[in-house]
């Protein structure tokens, strides 16, 4: 069943009803002021950093769901309506939202009045931006009164919904004309404050929620609202709001709008006050002054939508498959750069209080980024770098405000090193801009430790090369890419992390995916050391390499599939002698990419294996059988019921790995397959099962064993995003980025008579046009780039500027 349809000439999904079956959201602004906007106008607003930064509060295990947001009350005679439905669920005549890259669009209509609340965040600016349009379609004049509303946040997410015997006596709010400023803390050490305003002088106003809202009452019955009307309250402490009141007359057929702001404003220290107590509020009417009109309005919603016309089209496909074009084209790059920005910070199902940035995760983000703004990729790895230990290791999560690595979880993720590598090894190829790798970047935030960026890649390599186990395999430390795999924390009690528990190294428990990583990202290390002029540190690399990849073929390889792991009493993880969880799905993606087991027909065995015992309709799931019970020396993993999340849940991310790894061995057909399962466009008429947005990923699907079979969770933040871009447009369109050309090598189902793609690669744009008139899964017989024969699958760069005509047929 679906609740809306996609609009792709718009590039936006359009929502047909408020009563989705989980609030569907989309993300304002790309840089540093950030919006999340559900179908009914709920959300949040932040500034860079979703916990320490938060400029609207947000409650998100309350009851109603998605309470908070940037709401409108509508109010005629003893009616009171919302035009997205929420909070006050007032039947609707008729709804709609449109989410559109960057904005969103919420209409709704009752009793001949319509009501239209657009919202984005400006490129390059720190603001919200809504302008709400009242029409009125009866036949007579009408009144009503329209009241806005917001609940500010008193600045650190976390602080403010705990620290209450403080925030009580906190806030702090100025008015002036139509402005609302939110100065809590201001008049001490912060140095920004929040203004909401709006383009037209308010019939009231209140600043306080216990006036507006009522001490026992409910967004959904707001006493000023439901009552008479606003009451020019101030708040002293307690609830600061922004909340207005407007009593329009309107004639039939007169439309009004009125445009609305939220922006977030820095002073510097010295110019902090107007006058004793009085905040400078200059940077905050020039910035309303910058959106005074409609006409401001329009064209900054121009800006945006030409800003993303020129970002999609880096990487345009048409393949005839409508759906394949939409997923490619738009959402999931448009899903790529959520989770650039994001990382794992900010969703509906990440509070924005509790993970920032991931080391790991940011650098898998790259790879479904870097080709639409190289140059923001490059600043990422070289605040990621600086997260980095002197040995290697690194900080597994860092505050995308303060950039500083996060204490409480600490390093010992033993993957994570490893994936430094992946992310820069991305950007050479996009960019061939070796100069990153000369870039003085600390260790550990500390500036008297920095070092150029390749001695950090040299030191992740190390890491992993120097810290094997009893089977030549990398020690797994406290989890790999498999957070949940804990085979050295031992958690007993409740509460406790299972994650930082016990000891950080242990000298045991091995990781076979790690051993997979390595052979992949290794020969990638090997291969930079070449172009660096290093010939003996890549021939010493490549040994390192071969070692590891022997001991993955020997003791990482159970007969039919890779084993998971090693534990810390040495037993096998992942093996057909185990008594569940025996076969998983992250080492066979990870070591056939890396090419382990081609030649002497593992990799085709593993991923064999990987049909038949883990397929599902919905997708690959992690691992079989699922756990049934807790297993102290697994760890979290077996924490979850059968099913879920690691748990044999379909973990979206490690499904795209199979299909590249499908794609390597030339399975194009099975590669498709695989993609399509879990394509958010293809499985959008399961809505009612899936219940996430139809338009991105989701981390988690419940897996066969589960009793919620196929419905997702955890949308929108997650690797996925990469991955899947990855896999789709590298293995399966076959459009790969070389450090030396673009590689055309598609890997596609034999009914597939062809596509043709657009490419901008090194400032040159690519026009491909790939033929496969003999039904192949794969090969390219010949290559001919502005008429010319190419050998083999590369083509070098062209002229930055130029536009090179690429014919590929495949035979
Ligand atoms: C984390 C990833 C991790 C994955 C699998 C995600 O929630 O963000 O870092 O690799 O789970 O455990």
């Amino acid at each position: 069943m679906r609740f809306g349809y996609f609009d792709d000439r718009k590039r936006e999904y359009v929502i047909s009803t408020p009563r989705t079956p989980l609030p569907w959201i989309n993300y304002l602004g790309s840089e540093s002021f950030f919006t999340l906007c559900s179908n009914t106008a709920g959300g949040y607003s932040f500034y860079r950093d979703a916990r320490l930064r938060r400029l609207t509060r947000y409650r998100y295990n309350n009851s109603p769901l998605d309470q908070e947001g940037f709401r409108f009350y509508i109010k005629e005679g003893d009616t009171v309506w919302n035009p997205g439905w929420q909070p006050v669920q007032t039947e609707l005549d008729s709804y709609c939202c449109r989410h559109g890259l960057g904005y969103t669009v919420i209409e709704g209509c009752k009793n001949d009045i319509r009501a239209r609340q657009e919202m984005f965040v400006p490129v390059k600016d720190d603001c919200l931006l809504v302008r709400l349009t009242v029409s009125n379609e009866a036949g007579g004049a009408k009144r009503v009164s329209v009241f806005p509303y917001i609940e500010f946040c008193l600045w650190d997410a976390v602080d403010d919904s705990s620290n209450f015997q403080r925030n009580w006596s906190t806030g702090e709010v100025e008015v002036k004309g139509s402005a609302i400023y939110h100065k809590t803390e201001y008049r001490e050490r912060r140095d920004h404050y929040a203004v909401f305003w709006s383009g037209r002088e308010p019939d009231g106003f209140d600043t306080s929620r216990d006036a507006f809202i009522g001490v026992y009452g409910s967004p959904a019955r707001p006493e000023a609202v439901f009552g008479s009307g606003c009451t020019s309250s101030t708040a002293h402490g307690w609830q600061p709001v922004a909340a207005q009141q407007f009593d329009l007359d309107l004639d039939p057929g007169e439309d009004v709008s009125i445009l609305f702001g939220l922006g977030y404003i820095e002073n510097p220290q010295d110019e902090k006050w107007e006058a004793p107590g009085i905040i400078n509020k200059s940077r905050a009417e020039a910035m309303i002054a910058r959106y005074a009109d409609d006409a401001a309005f329009d064209s900054a919603l121009a800006v945006l939508k030409a800003d993303w016309e020129r970002l999609l089209s880096g990487f345009s496909v048409s393949s005839g498959k409508e759906k394949l074009d939409r997923m490619v084209n738009i959402w999931n790059q448009y899903q790529c750069m959520v989770t650039f920005n994001m990382s794992r910070s900010a969703s509906y199902f990440e509070s924005g209080m509790g993970r920032g940035m991931g080391f790991r995760d940011s650098c898998q983000d790259l790879l479904g980024f870097v080709h639409m703004i190289p140059e923001r990729a490059r600043e990422r790895i070289l605040d990621i770098a600086a997260t980095q230990f002197p040995d290697g290791s690194a900080y597994h999560q860092y505050q995308p405000l303060t950039k500083k690595g996060n204490l409480a979880v600490g390093s010992g993720f033993n993957d994570d090193p490893l994936w430094l590598i992946a992310g820069t090894d991305a950007y050479l190829r996009e960019t061939g801009d070796f100069s990153i790798l000369d870039e003085q970047v600390p260790f550990d935030n500390d500036e008297t430790l920095s070092q150029p960026l390749s001695e950090h890649l040299r030191r992740s390599f190390r890491f992993t090369a120097e810290h094997l186990g009893p089977h030549g395999l990398p020690l797994i430390g406290r989890a790999d890419w498999n957070d949940c795999l804990n085979l050295n924390c031992f958690s007993e009690h409740p509460g406790e992390s299972f994650q930082t528990t016990g000891p950080n190294e242990g000298p045991v428990a091995e990781s076979v995916f790690i051993g997979g990583m390595f052979v992949k990202y290794g020969k990638a290390w090997a291969e930079i050391c070449r172009r660096l002029g290093r010939p003996e540190e890549a021939s010493e690399a490549e040994k390192a390499v071969a070692a590891v990849e022997a001991a993955v073929l020997d003791a990482g390889w159970d007969g039919k599939w890779f084993r998971r792991a090693y534990d810390a009493f040495g037993n096998v993880v992942g093996g057909s002698a185990c008594e569940e969880g025996k076969i998983f799905i992250e080492p066979q993606g990870m070591c056939v990419m890396a090419g382990i087991g081609k030649a002497g027909g593992q990799a085709e065995a593993a991923l064999e294996s990987v049909k038949e015992l883990l397929d599902t309709k919905y997708g690959i799931v992690l691992q079989q059988p699922a756990y049934t019970r807790y297993r102290l020396e697994l760890g979290e993993i077996s924490s979850y019921p059968p099913g879920y999340k690691e748990n044999a849940g379909i973990f979206c991310h490690n499904n795209p790995w199979i299909v590249c790894a499908e794609a390597e061995l030339g399975h194009g057909d099975r590669a498709f397959q695989v993609y399509a399962r879990t394509a958010p466009a293809f499985i959008e008429d399961i809505s009612e099962i899936h219940r996430t947005e139809p338009y991105v990923y989701s981390q988690m699907i419940a897996g066969k064993d589960a009793a919620t079979f196929g419905e997702a969770k955890n949308s929108w933040l997650t690797g996925t995003a990469a991955w899947t871009f990855l896999s789709i447009s590298q293995a399966i369109l076959g459009i790969k980025p070389a450090l030396d050309g673009l590689v055309i090598d598609p890997c596609i189902p034999a009914d597939m008579k062809g596509f043709t793609a657009v490419r901008r690669f090194r400032g040159a744009t690519y026009r491909i046009s790939v033929e496969n008139p003999r039904g192949v899964q794969k090969g390219v017989k010949e290559l001919r780039v502005n008429g010319r024969v190419v050998e083999g699958c590369l083509i070098p760069p062209a002229e930055p500027g130029s536009t090179a005509d690429v014919v590929a047929v495949m035979g």
